[in-house]
């Protein structure tokens, strides 16, 4: 939980500051294209037509209506049947690999500046969708929410990625983990940050994401917290863990 929250406030977030950000929508539920603002209806070319029909991505990228340097691959209902259509197309699990090495080779040769960041939201199961996400990537953001033992939930989801590791991406890295709907009054939430911290020492990010009623309200006026409400402590804990995310790189 908290995926596609922490996807789109932390690309806005990067973008806020110049930087030029991708974001596809990997998920048939199409959050993060709502929360970006970008259309999304069923017949808008999206991540579908690149998935399975071949269509560069350079022709369904949009631009979020909010941010001048924030891109988006948008995704549609249609993709939850590329779930089940992409297990009988060759290469299925680097098709979304291949089509943003292209797109970057695309952008290289249109003299377009480079993507700092691309973010791909991945739904919640682990099929064909998630794996083309793994290789595609190098690294894992995890959100991790302080509301029950979320270490437990994880383990499925570390044996995924090692699966990954072994067999199809070795370059990929649980890079980040950011503790969500953080609430400091309650002990569970402390002891779910401390016990996280243990185990993550290195990935996890200073910033905890406090329960802000701003995050979940932003989507349906097609916004990011980030432009919704700045000065709210949703956008402010978003604004820091960007922050952390881009001075890492710096000092890699
Ligand atoms: N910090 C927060 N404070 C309050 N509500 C939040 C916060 N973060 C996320 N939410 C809300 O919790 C719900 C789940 O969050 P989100 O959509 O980011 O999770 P997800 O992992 O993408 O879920 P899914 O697996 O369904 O895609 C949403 O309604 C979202 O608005
Ligand atoms: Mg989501």
């Amino acid at each position: 939980m908290g995926k596609t929250s922490s996807a789109v406030n932390i690309a806005a977030s990067l973008a806020q500051h110049g930087l030029n950000v991708l974001v596809i929508d990997n998920d048939p539920q199409g959050n993060a294209s709502t929360a970006l603002g970008v259309d999304h209806h069923s017949g808008v070319s999206s991540v579908y037509d690149v998935l399975i029909e071949d269509v560069p991505m350079s022709e369904v990228v949009k631009s979020c209506p909010d941010f001048e340097s924030l891109l988006c691959v948008p995704s549609t209902t249609d993709l939850a049947g590329a779930e089940v259509e992409l297990v009988s197309l060759s290469h299925r699990e680097d098709r979304l690999k291949a089509a943003l090495a292209q797109y970057a080779k695309f952008r290289e040769r249109k003299g377009l500046p480079r993507l700092d960041y691309v973010f791909i939201d991945c739904p919640p199961s682990l099929g064909l969708l998630t794996v083309n996400a793994f290789v595609c990537a190098n690294e894992v953001l995890i959100p991790i929410q302080c509301e029950y033992y979320a270490l437990e939930g994880l383990s499925q989801l570390l044996k995924s990625i090692g699966l990954i590791q072994a067999h199809l991406n070795p370059s990929l890295e649980i890079s980040t983990i950011l503790l969500t709907m953080f609430d400091g009054r309650t002990r569970l939430a402390t002891q779910v940050a401390e016990d996280v911290r243990n185990h993550f020492a290195q990935q996890t990010l200073a910033v905890a994401i406090p329960r802000s009623v701003r995050v979940s309200e932003a989507p349906s006026y097609g916004q990011t917290v980030i432009t919704y409400d700045p000065s709210s402590s949703g956008a402010q804990a978003y604004l820091e863990a960007a922050r952390e995310i881009a001075q890492r790189a710096t000092t890699k």
